[in-house]
């Protein structure tokens, strides 16, 4: 793992042509590597010392356009934050959860911004499958959101699991908001 001190951003490309990317540092270091994975990550971390022991990550949400997913790496698992069209809010938001197996709102699976209020824009889950822990795959699936592969299962486009042998939509990592646009995880 190696370390960049004094980094204010850092992208990289990720995996099969799909819109997702790696960040950004909003603090004074980043650590780039995890070559467990299939696909390069950062695990960003903010600057102060403790935060780090703590295994929490400040991620800054303007760096994330629409149509994005930025992944990366919290506590040895693989973390989405996902910046959403106003289609897939739609399709989110319009789902009738009556018909999903681990009925959520989209709403419920979201954290409030410092005025209370929920931010639609930004889906911020664990990216392992509640099946057997495979990643799923962005931007796929029957629902327009995430697939995974390995046995099938289709999540939507709030994480939500829609179809195939996974019991429970994407995790939701514990995290906050700091500010309009910098959120922590962990
Ligand atoms: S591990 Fe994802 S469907 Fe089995």
């Amino acid at each position: 793992m190696s370390e960049t001190a004094n980094s204010e951003h850092h992208d990289d490309h990720v995996d099969e042509g799909k819109r997702d990317f790696i960040l950004i540092a909003t603090g004074t270091v980043a650590a780039a590597g995890a070559a467990t994975f299939a696909w390069p990550l950062v695990a960003q971390m903010g600057k102060a010392a403790d935060t780090m022991a703590a295994g929490s990550i400040e991620i800054n949400l303007s760096g994330i356009a629409e149509g994005q997913q930025l992944k990366m790496l919290w506590r040895g698992k693989p973390v989405f934050v996902r910046h959403r069209t106003p289609a897939e809010i739609a399709e989110a938001e319009n789902t009738d959860i009556s018909k999903c197996p681990d009925p959520e709102t989209d709403a419920e699976r979201l954290v409030p911004t410092p005025d209370g209020k929920v931010n639609p824009k930004y889906l911020v889950m664990v990216g392992v499958c509640t099946h057997f822990g495979c990643v799923p795959v962005g931007e796929s699936g029957d629902f327009g959101g995430w697939y995974c592969p390995c046995h099938g299962s289709h999540y939507d486009t709030a994480g939500r699991i829609r179809k195939g042998p996974a019991p429970k939509n994407l995790e939701i990592p514990p995290y906050e908001y700091l500010s309009d646009t910098v959120i922590k995880v962990g």
